[in-house]
């Protein structure tokens, strides 16, 4: 019944589209990966309500999950309120609102900063799409959990705990990440719906300072700065997830790249619109972006001139592996960026469809049946640990599924 609904509205979708063949064959692709993300994450679920905990990759061909405490819980249910945006069948709004609801007690979580991912991806979209009005404090207690890793000296949100250095030669007492841009759209909704400027007074405030630290004259990012409290200075300038401390891990550039674009879209101050195109220049037009679009997991792996730090265990890897999920969050920024980027929007759109096109295909589309129930393939999550190298992981599908939505809506 479920199917028949579905297939019913993918041939609707085509026939709607018939009067151009690029929009049809655009509609027809999106139309097949949801039509195999019904199938994978049927499987999926299953499987999820079995454990009670998050799906997030594989490893030696089983499926892994996480528990409610660690950062990428809100991509399960966020992925699911996309597949009911899209199939508008309710069997995912069950299993959305059931699973974004699993994730209440994060609304304290003060731990790290990425109660914005957790948060915003699961009960923002439920939100969204069914505007509950339940799930706004939810959210607004949610931002203010997030305030609290402020620090007016530094300016910006701590991202992680007291953490060592990946050579291990510095404990990084206020280590703020290029990720951490991600978290801000969760302040930015809270001003909106209490008037409270304060969270976004404050999302401003670190995105300013992302802006003058983490960013290199060329606008390749640095992952890691770690700040002095005292005098709010940037102390060390590293990675922990990239190749080198001077390489640009793609995921990171991709997070600045979405979260710069989140922030002009939330201010209209041109420096973040102007940040967010110069830091997708240097992705798309970089060197060593495969014809495909889809980059590997760093632009800078085996190059002259980077070393990796030590404890970096990536330089084990016998080949060089790529990272979708990094192509996927791109993608979904590309698409909003090319609205408010004047002349340069066409190419963003271009090279966003061109990436869609590469996920799509059977090099990184799961057949049915496999991949642990993912939808995407060849995934990085953290090279130097040796961690979910080209794998699936629960955030490249849901930026995948993410960016598929605003192609279809033209958005
Ligand atoms: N925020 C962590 C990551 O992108 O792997």
């Amino acid at each position: 019944m479920i199917k028949k609904a579905f297939i019913t509205g993918t041939i609707a979708l085509i026939t709607i589209c018939s009067f151009g063949q690029k929009i049809n064959s655009r509609q027809a692709q999106i139309a097949t990966v949801f039509n195999t993300a019904v199938q994978q994450y049927s499987i999926l679920l299953d499987s999820a309500n079995v454990q009670m905990k998050y799906p997030r990759s594989s490893k030696n061909g089983y499926l892994t999950y996480v528990t409610i405490e660690e950062w990428t819980g809100g991509f399960w249910p966020g992925a699911l309120w996309y597949m009911y945006e899209y199939t508008q069948d309710p069997k995912w709004k069950d299993a959305a609102t059931k699973w974004t609801e699993s994730l209440e007690s994060n609304q304290f979580n003060t731990k790290h900063h990425d109660i914005g991912f957790m948060m915003y991806n699961s009960y923002g979209n439920a939100y969204r799409l069914t505007k509950n009005d339940k799930y706004k404090a939810i959210l607004v207690q949610s931002a203010k959990s997030l305030c609290k890793r402020y620090n007016d000296k530094v300016g910006a949100i701590k991202s992680w705990n007291d953490k060592p250095s990946l050579d291990g030669k510095d404990t990084m007492r206020y280590p703020v990440i290029i990720d951490n841009m991600m978290n801000l759209e969760l302040l930015f909704f809270a001003s909106k719906i209490t008037g409270d400027t304060t969270y976004k007074h404050i999302a401003i405030k670190h995105a300013e300072k992302t802006m003058q630290n983490h960013l290199r004259p060329d606008f390749s990012s640095y992952h890691v700065i770690n700040y002095d409290t005292i005098t709010g200075k940037a102390l060390h300038k590293e990675t922990n997830q990239g190749f080198a401390h001077n390489s640009t891990w793609t995921r990171g550039q991709a997070w600045g790249v979405y979260g710069f674009t989140m922030t002009y879209r939330e201010t209209g101050d041109k420096r973040f619109l102007n940040t967010a195109i110069k830091m997708a220049d240097f992705f798309i037009n970089n060197k060593n972006l495969s014809s495909d679009k889809i980059p590997n997991w760093d632009f800078n792996v085996n190059q002259a001139g980077y070393h990796p730090p030590a404890n970096a265990q990536a330089i084990n890897l016998t080949y060089v592996p790529k990272d979708a999920s990094a192509a996927a969050i791109l993608a979904s920024a590309l698409l909003e960026l090319s609205q408010y980027a004047g002349t340069k929007g066409a190419t963003y759109k271009s090279i966003a469809n061109q990436i869609l096109a590469s996920l799509s295909s059977e090099a990184y589309l799961a057949k049915t049946g496999t991949n642990n129930g993912f939808i995407l393939m060849h995934c990085t999550g953290n090279a130097n640990r040796l961690s979910e190298v080209d794998k699936p992981i629960m955030y490249g599908d849901y930026y995948f599924l993410e960016a598929l939505l605003r192609d279809q809506s033209n958005k």
